[in-house]
């Protein structure tokens, strides 16, 4: 029998029926269903709306339903139009009619959005975590490869020598971001919409101060038409963890082009990496392509939940139901691209030598010649001239800045001397860069500290 059937016939087309139900993707919230169900039978009792024993009756039917659910004596039906009736119908099942008293002072519509927000409130705290295991793994990498010089890229093209300390870093500062963002969210996730009813609140004296202490919610929903409505709590963390597999995504696609045979700067461990069916010596980084095609999934996620709300007037629609299956599918994706991520940065080799290599054929301190003669009194603008012209005259000869003889130096500007090799040499021009943020050993390592003081 349907919730509805006493106005309507009950029956529905069966195609209507697979249609509208949502059983097989909210079963997920059925724990935080029964939570939210015993705090509003308790507020029904406080209130007097409902009487002691018929409190006490709901209140421990629910807590059999909960036993015999994680027993596995009972298992969710799916031919329950969704997770709140398949409750509602097993508690009279088990109390009797008692149980139909539940639903006075409520509707599916707060219900639902209270479960919902309960369940983020849970899974934010997972997806936090899983964050923070993520950049202690990034610290070590980090703390390891301190003197580890390698190429910094713009354009994909060599432009000055950093550490790749410093480069795994800048991941450890976006996590840092997501994580924030979280803590953030939560202030505004955190509010209570049970008590909105189906949108216009109800005649009974309810008392949703006591619900929200019980629920250990912050604050309550103040307007009951939003409350039924609105769906920004999950537009916002479908944005948050968009935002977080983007960074992960962009991490993904250099670790694919890092372990390419062309760079060979980092090896991926075996457990996550694949070989090919036919071409023994492959080793694949399939991990990380997965990671960054996960990112399109969740960015399609997110861009659903805001087509499906943008022209909804309020208050709640049917549409609504459709935000679950998306937002799911994002922590779902994200807390495994996670875990496999910090996985895979936790076994992977650094290639030191070959870093290092790459650094001597770029020019990649072309910059720094520049530079020492601004030392010299030479305008920047003039100063880079001229090391063009060098890096140029040192390609055509097929050497380094630090191989290209004085005399060479000398017909650019008389401002050269010897101590140019020692201004130019790679490791110099890395530890010089001292300024805040730069990849100098002691200032990573201040990174480091920076960002081991905002996980505590
Ligand atoms: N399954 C519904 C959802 O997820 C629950 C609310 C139904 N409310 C209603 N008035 N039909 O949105």
């Amino acid at each position: 029998m349907k919730l509805w059937s006493g106005m309507l016939s009950g029956e529905l087309d069966k195609s209507a029926e697979k249609f509208n139900s949502s059983i097989d993707v909210d079963k997920r919230l059925v724990f935080y269903d029964i939570k939210a169900s015993i705090a509003h039978a308790k507020m029904l009792g406080k209130t007097k709306i409902i009487k002691d024993f018929e409190t006490d009756k709901i209140i421990s039917g629910l807590e059999i339903l909960e036993d015999k659910l994680k027993k596995g004596k009972i298992t969710i039906n799916l031919e329950s139009e969704d997770i709140h009736t398949f409750i509602e119908g097993e508690l009279v099942k088990e109390i009797g009619d008692i149980g139909k008293k539940l639903h006075t002072a409520r509707s599916r519509n707060d219900q639902v959005t209270t479960d919902l927000r309960l369940y983020l409130r849970d899974e934010i705290e997972n997806i936090k975590k899983l964050l923070e295991e993520y950049i202690k793994v990034i610290l070590k990498l980090a703390n390891e490869n301190l003197d580890t010089i390698m190429p910094g890229f713009t354009h994909l093209q060599k432009a000055q020598a950093v550490t790749f300390a410093h480069h795994i870093m800048a991941y450890a500062m976006m996590g840092l971001r997501d994580i924030e963002r979280i803590k953030d969210y939560k202030k505004r996730l955190n509010s209570l919409p049970l008590g909105a009813c189906a949108l216009a609140g109800t005649t009974y004296n309810i008392d949703r101060e006591f619900t929200k202490e019980i629920l250990e919610f912050d604050s309550i929903m103040q307007n009951s038409m939003d409350a039924v409505s609105d769906r920004d709590y999950v537009m916002e963390l479908q944005s948050i963890i968009s935002i977080i597999s983007i960074h992960l995504s962009r991490l993904s696609e250099e670790i694919v082009i890092w372990s390419s045979q062309a760079f060979r700067f980092v090896e991926i461990d075996d457990r996550f990496s694949t070989g090919s069916s036919i071409m023994p010596q492959k080793k694949n980084p399939d991990m990380a392509e997965l990671i960054r095609s996960k990112s399109a999934r969740i960015i399609g996620n997110m861009n659903q939940s805001f087509i499906m709300m943008k022209a909804l007037g309020l208050s709640y629609s049917k549409d609504m139901q459709e935000d679950k299956e998306s937002i799911f599918n994002s922590i779902d994706n994200i807390e495994i691209s996670l875990k496999v991520m910090t996985g895979m940065l936790d076994t992977i080799k650094i290639n030191k030598s070959m870093m290092l290599k790459s650094c001597e054929d770029g020019y990649l301190n072309a910059t720094d010649v520049a530079d020492y003669l601004v030392k010299k009194g030479v305008a920047f603008r003039n100063a880079h001239h001229i090391s063009a012209h060098l890096v140029k005259k040192a390609m055509d000869m097929e050497v380094s800045l630090s191989d290209l003889k004085l005399e060479y130096y000398k017909e650019e500007s008389d401002k050269f001397n010897e101590d140019i090799y020692d201004f130019i040499n790679l490791k110099k021009t890395v530890e010089s860069r001292k300024s805040l943020g730069g990849p100098a050993k002691a200032e990573v390592k201040r990174q480091i500290s920076y960002v081991e003081d905002k996980l505590i």
